[in-house]
């Protein structure tokens, strides 16, 4: 199987984006990522302030920090101390009910669009592991086959591209649900599947109530559709938000689903208890145009569900600089989670824009940028200990330490990283993956049905 990407560079909707691609502007939605490009061509870092306005969202402020820590009783995450989390949807509302009943679901996901995951995907992952553990809650994980096979169709669609099929894109599934898995979450709590193989009973039929909910306008809105776009991507949508609804998931919380012929008769409807367990997605922000979509329907189900919330984190940016995300189509973009020592050595050495200065001379006098260096980005995302962090910022901003230095450090980090990963991958065998694909009573904390509060 190919462990490079399958899907190619962005757009999505080519015929359909031409027009923004020759913008300058910043272009941040689930099938772009793009910061400014001003009049010299070069392309600026993506402006986070300007998003949270654009969006809507709200910063991650330090009181959030506070009471989170009040509520977990433990430390926040260092993603989220370091706002690298720098945004939410109702984080406040998923506290207050965590608060009330003791439990909620998490809920993120993965698009297939190649055999092995980058760097970048890891980051929403270990951040929810950590939720998952502090809360002791439920976590779904959604692995959206279909959705890659039909954004790659709608690429290649006269281009003949050969052996494209959704079986390749369900094979790149179970490869990422390995990767995600040895990221090491809880069994017990966690469960994870691939549309192509789940979708049924409950799911479909809230996909199907959701769909209804969605006119082509507003799916056109959000994700820049036309009319050349393949009808599967345009409803595509709709699953990855009711996705984000307990009742999709009877089984999960030990109720009946409705699948096949000798079905309980209990479970032909939706289970009402399910609807109002409130759910929290964590995710970097290019997700957020399907979350508004979800947020603006939750109450208008037949079941009203409440406002999903969401917590929103940046990119880990390419190895070029800020101003676009570590992306799969480009290899040298990216640090794959399958790259040998050597290889992240290489990459780092050669590829990862630097914050220093022109000559030796020069950074000694006037000390380097570790904002814009990513050696120093990667360290702020991977290295857990923040003396050690703010120390090397300081003594890069002075000019004590080079860029040299600064990458070694960054290398022996995102190595380590990435070997402990491969090795905990190796364990993760079929018959693994198979345990957290059944659908399965979970056990977490709290209660698990809370009535309407
Ligand atoms: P996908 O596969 O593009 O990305 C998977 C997750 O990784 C985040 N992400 C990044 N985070 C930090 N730095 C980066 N460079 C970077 N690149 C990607 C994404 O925001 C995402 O959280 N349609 C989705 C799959 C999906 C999903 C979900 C994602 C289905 N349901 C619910 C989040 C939450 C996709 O293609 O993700």
């Amino acid at each position: 199987m190919a462990t490079t990407d399958a899907v190619g560079a962005p757009p999505a909707v080519k015929s359909d984006l031409e027009d923004k691609k020759a913008s300058a502007q910043q272009q941040i939605d689930p099938y772009n990522v793009a910061g400014e490009v001003d009049e010299q061509g070069n392309i600026k870092a993506i402006d986070y302030d300007r998003l949270i306005q654009e969006f809507g969202v709200q910063p991650l402020t330090e009181e959030h920090l506070r009471r989170f820590e009040t509520v977990t009783g433990k430390k926040a995450h260092r993603l989220m101390r370091r706002k690298l989390f720098f945004s939410h949807r109702d984080f406040d509302k998923i506290l207050d009910a965590y608060e009330q009943h003791g439990t909620f679901m998490l809920y993120t996901g993965r698009g297939p669009s190649s055999g092995s995951m980058h760097l970048g995907h890891t980051v929403p992952f270990l951040f929810t592991k950590e939720l998952q553990e502090m809360f002791d809650v439920p976590l779904v994980i959604m692995m959206t086959d279909d959705e890659k096979y039909l954004y790659t169709r709608n690429k290649t669609e006269g281009h003949q591209k050969a052996g494209v099929a959704p079986e390749d894109f369900l094979d790149f599934a179970h490869e990422n649900v390995k990767d995600i898995l040895a990221l090491g979450f809880d069994p017990m709590k966690t469960f994870i599947y691939t549309d192509y193989e789940y979708l049924g009973g409950h799911f479909y039929r809230n996909a199907s109530e959701f769909e209804s909910l969605v006119t082509f306008n507003q799916a056109a809105g959000a994700f820049g559709f036309g009319n050349s776009t393949n009808i599967g991507l345009i409803a595509y949508g709709a699953k990855q938000c009711v996705a984000a609804f307990p009742s999709s998931y009877p089984d999960l919380f030990g109720l009946k689903d409705y699948r096949g012929p000798d079905y309980p008769p209990e479970a032909k409807r939706r289970h009402k208890t399910l609807a109002s367990i409130p759910t929290l997605i964590p995710c970097a922000i290019d997700q957020e145009p399907y979350f508004r979509i979800l947020r603006d329907r939750c109450e208008r189900m037949t079941d009203p569900h409440p406002k999903t919330s969401l917590i929103l984190s940046k990119f880990l940016t390419a190895l070029q600089g800020p101003g676009g995300k570590m992306s799969a189509s480009d290899p040298n973009s990216a640090i794959f989670m399958s790259d040998t020592s050597s290889q992240i050595k290489n990459k780092i050495n050669k590829h990862a824009f630097s914050g220093g200065r022109e000559s030796l001379e020069e950074h000694r006098k006037l000390g380097g940028n570790p904002d814009v260096d990513v050696a120093f980005t990667y360290l702020s995302y991977f290295l857990e200990d923040d003396e050690e962090l703010e120390d090397l910022a300081k003594r890069y901003r002075s000019g004590e330490l080079l860029t040299g230095e600064m990458k070694q450090r960054c290398i022996a980090e995102l190595q380590k990283f990435v070997t402990d990963f491969q090795e905990r991958r190796k364990k993760v065998t079929d018959e693994v993956m198979r345990e957290y694909m059944r659908p399965r009573k979970l056990e977490f904390g709290g209660n698990p049905s809370p009535t309407k509060p």
